[in-house]
């Protein structure tokens, strides 16, 4: 027969005893939308936007989306409004720039508020809002697919906010290669090259992001990775049709040693980004 339990002695004043547990989990960011990390990304971004911003992301996303003079143009998922400016060089008449984070409204509001052609919004992108209103001519989401929880709704909402025959632009990190946590450089000695390694790809992840790695910040954002299929499928259904596609490389280079060549080559065979653009459908 097993002995009884033993009982914990009961000291006086002290608490009653609790079986320690898991810590409380660390409060993410992804749960409270970008607010709480909105003055790390505001920074790190700037005026100019980030290094792969200046050298890769904006100068597609302008090729592609081709403002014309007067165009009603939306920003989805704006951020700080990095984009903004070169919408206003481009000479849109109009930019709706729609964020959920209040905070990172805020900081385009600075930038900005002086400009009438430009209305900041804070509302959810995957839900319906009055920006989704059939009267932009082109549409960008830039560095955000990733980010929404639901990207069939936000398609959806895209494709509301658009004219029939309105354009939209997405530049997002690459679905095949650059799954956070889950894809990783590799050097093969014997033939001299660095290769890409994917770890998983085809199920769908919901990946948590530190934003401030090496200062201890400890705050999270959501990474949503989703295989290509299901992000090109989610436009696809909203009415978005595929006319482009691009796979954007980095532009940096190795600095010069023994690996500098099968590294440049690697960088130029394994994109950074995916970008698509879609038309409207009638
Ligand atoms: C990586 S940042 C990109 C911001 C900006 N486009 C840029 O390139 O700097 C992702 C942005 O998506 C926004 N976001 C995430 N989920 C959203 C949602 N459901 N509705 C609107 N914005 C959202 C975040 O607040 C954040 O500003």
């Amino acid at each position: 027969m097993p002995p009884p339990p033993r009982k914990r002695p009961n000291f006086p004043g002290s608490k009653p005893w609790q079986r320690p547990g898991p810590p409380p989990p660390k409060k993410r960011a992804g749960e409270q939308g970008w607010d709480p990390v909105a003055g790390w990304y505001d920074k790190l971004v700037g005026d100019k936007g980030s290094d792969y911003h200046r050298n890769v992301i904006l100068p597609a996303a302008m090729r592609l989306l081709a403002v014309a003079p007067g165009e009603k143009v939306l920003d989805l998922c704006c951020g700080q409004g990095v984009l903004i400016p070169l919408l206003l060089e481009a000479k849109a008449g109009a930019v709706t720039a729609v964020d959920a984070s209040p905070q990172l409204i805020a900081s385009a509001t600075k930038r900005f508020e002086k400009d009438k052609r430009v209305r900041l919004i804070v509302a959810d992108a995957c839900a319906p809002g009055p920006w989704a209103d059939g009267s932009h001519d082109a549409a960008a989401c830039i560095m955000a697919v990733h980010d929404v929880p639901d990207l069939p709704a936000m398609a959806r909402q895209t494709a509301a906010a658009l004219k029939p025959g309105g354009r939209f632009v997405a530049i997002f990190m690459h679905p095949c290669f650059r799954i956070p946590q889950q894809s990783h450089w590799g050097w093969d000695e014997g033939r001299k090259l660095q290769f890409r390694r994917v770890d998983r790809y085809g199920v769908p992840q919901e990946i948590p992001i530190l934003t401030h790695p090496g200062q201890g910040g400890g705050l999270t954002t959501t990474f949503y990775h989703r295989p290509v299929g299901e992000v090109l499928s989610a436009f696809g259904k909203a009415g978005l049709a595929v006319t482009e596609c691009e796979e954007l490389f980095s532009h940096r280079r190795s600095q010069p040693g023994p690996r500098a060549k099968g590294e440049n080559r690697a960088v130029q065979e394994f994109p950074v980004f995916m970008a698509i653009s879609c038309v409207k459908l009638p």
